[in-house]
């Protein structure tokens, strides 16, 4: 099974994708996630991309595409993943088409999370991340146990460093220019699906799940 996870920054991708890959046993891949490793790592890779993302630009198709077909052809995307932040432009999503028919394959679900940019700002301001597991918490909304600590792996959490007011007024410009118009991409393509990400965490799931039966 292969899903693509749409929606504007802070929509919930990443928390909806952490639950798919558990529940239905597939690599959870995100793209900005990959780009943070890198950074964190100093490789060249994520030096390239620090400076795109820190703007709140999108980082260049080339670069992104690249990285991306080579994870999915690891072994551990035999059965299927979700793509979460990816694609994000349609050069991106026409790239990943050719490179799916090549190989006789198709996205089975494109699953756009809707949320309204006014929730966006609140909910990146209190978002807290842990740099070595990439799990996401919410200072409001799902608050870590103890404060300050990821609930995996005890790592201190922190602040991203594209999640200043600002840069994520950018981000969701971007979107609406860039992205956005992958929902008709994949809307012609008969796999779209949209739930409303306004919900909890944990109903905005069961919609999802309900789309994956
Ligand atoms: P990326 O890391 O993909 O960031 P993004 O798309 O901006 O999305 P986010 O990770 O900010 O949000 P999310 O939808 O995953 O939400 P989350 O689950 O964290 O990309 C970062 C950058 O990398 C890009 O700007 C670009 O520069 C570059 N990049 C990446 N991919 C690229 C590509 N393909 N091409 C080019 N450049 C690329 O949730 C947000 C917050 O809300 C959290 O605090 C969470 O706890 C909370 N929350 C989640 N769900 C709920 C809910 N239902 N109710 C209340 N709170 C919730
Ligand atoms: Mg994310």
């Amino acid at each position: 099974m292969k899903i693509i996870m749409l929606g504007a920054p802070g929509a919930g991708k990443g928390t909806q994708a952490e639950k798919i890959a558990e529940k239905y046993g597939l690599p959870h891949i995100s793209t900005g996630d990959i780009f943070r490793k890198n950074i964190k790592e100093g490789t060249e890779l994520g030096r390239e991309a620090k400076g795109y993302m820190d703007k709140g630009a999108l980082v260049p198709d080339e670069l992104t595409v690249r990285m991306l077909l080579d994870r999915v052809s690891k072994n551990d995307c035999k059965e299927g993943y979700i793509l979460d932040g990816f694609p994000r432009t349609i050069p991106q999503a026409e790239a990943l088409d050719a490179e799916l028919t090549k190989l006789g394959e198709k996205i089975d679900y494109a699953v756009d999370v809707e949320v309204p940019d006014e929730n966006i700002v609140k909910r990146m301001s209190g978002r807290r991340a842990c740099p070595k597991c990439q799990a996401t918490y919410h200072l409001e909304f799902i608050p870590p146990k103890q404060e300050g600590v990821c609930d995996e792996c005890g790592t201190g959490l922190v602040i991203r460093d594209d999640d200043k007011p600002e840069t994520v007024q950018k981000r969701l410009s971007v979107y609406h220019e860039q992205t956005q118009p992958l929902i008709d991409f994949y809307g012609k393509k008969n796999v779209l699906h949209t739930v409303d990400g306004t919900q909890d965490v944990e109903d905005v799931f069961k919609a999802i799940k309900d789309i994956l039966k």
